[in-house]
């Protein structure tokens, strides 16, 4: 078996330079948490949250699947979410995606992956609503489009939780914001003005 030793020798200078700057950095953290931000983002391994935002250990809240899907029957978002907006009072959720999304292209396509696709129904759903706009594209541009899409549809999921809604209803402010990232520039583009309230959700 390939040893990590590699990975595990990184992690201690890692921790080592950290210590170097703020002697104070773990102990402070071990102490507590308080992220302003829950990011709900894809789990592929070129869109890190933490990095592409600028954010040290401590100040998001991450959790990540297959093309950054929301859906109110998923009890591990629902509890991240929860435990964010009742506990850690984040102030912001950020939906993200990314063109070029594997989940979203396999979601276009008509081929079987396994138990995948079950999840990939949720995009399925989204692609079959804009299914005019979308046969207009070429299939690449297609991809791309569904991509924006599938984080509109899942920041609108996200703001029809029970946990926002209730959120919302006794005044705490939380915004909900779609983001894409672009995998060639390394740029964050927002694509829609942040829903800050149930007035916000337009459909
Ligand atoms: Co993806």
């Amino acid at each position: 078996m390939e040893s990590l030793a590699h990975l595990l020798n990184n992690n201690r200078e890692w921790a080592a330079a950290q210590v170097a700057e703020d002697p104070q950095f773990f102990a402070r953290l071990a102490n507590q948490q308080s992220p302003e931000y829950l990011w709900i983002g894809c789990s592929d391994s070129r869109v890190p949250a933490n990095q592409i935002t600028g954010l040290a250990p401590g100040e998001v809240f991450v959790h990540r699947n297959v093309a950054n899907v929301v859906v109110q029957t998923d009890f591990n978002m629902l509890s991240v979410l929860q435990f964010a907006v009742d506990v850690l009072k984040v102030k912001h959720v950020i939906v993200c995606g990314h063109y070029g999304c594997g989940g979203v292209r396999a979601a276009l396509e008509n081929q079987r992956h396994g138990i995948v696709d079950n999840w990939l129904r949720h995009i399925r759903n989204t692609a079959r609503r804009w299914e005019d706009e979308l046969m207009a594209l070429d299939h690449e541009r297609a991809v791309d489009r569904l991509c924006e899409l599938n984080v509109l549809a899942n920041a609108k999921n996200l703001a029809r939780t029970t946990i926002i809604e209730v959120a919302w209803e006794r005044g705490q402010p939380v915004g909900v914001h779609s983001w894409i990232y672009r995998l060639d520039t390394g740029r964050i583009q927002a694509l829609d003005h942040q829903i800050k309230g149930i007035k916000g959700i337009k459909d």
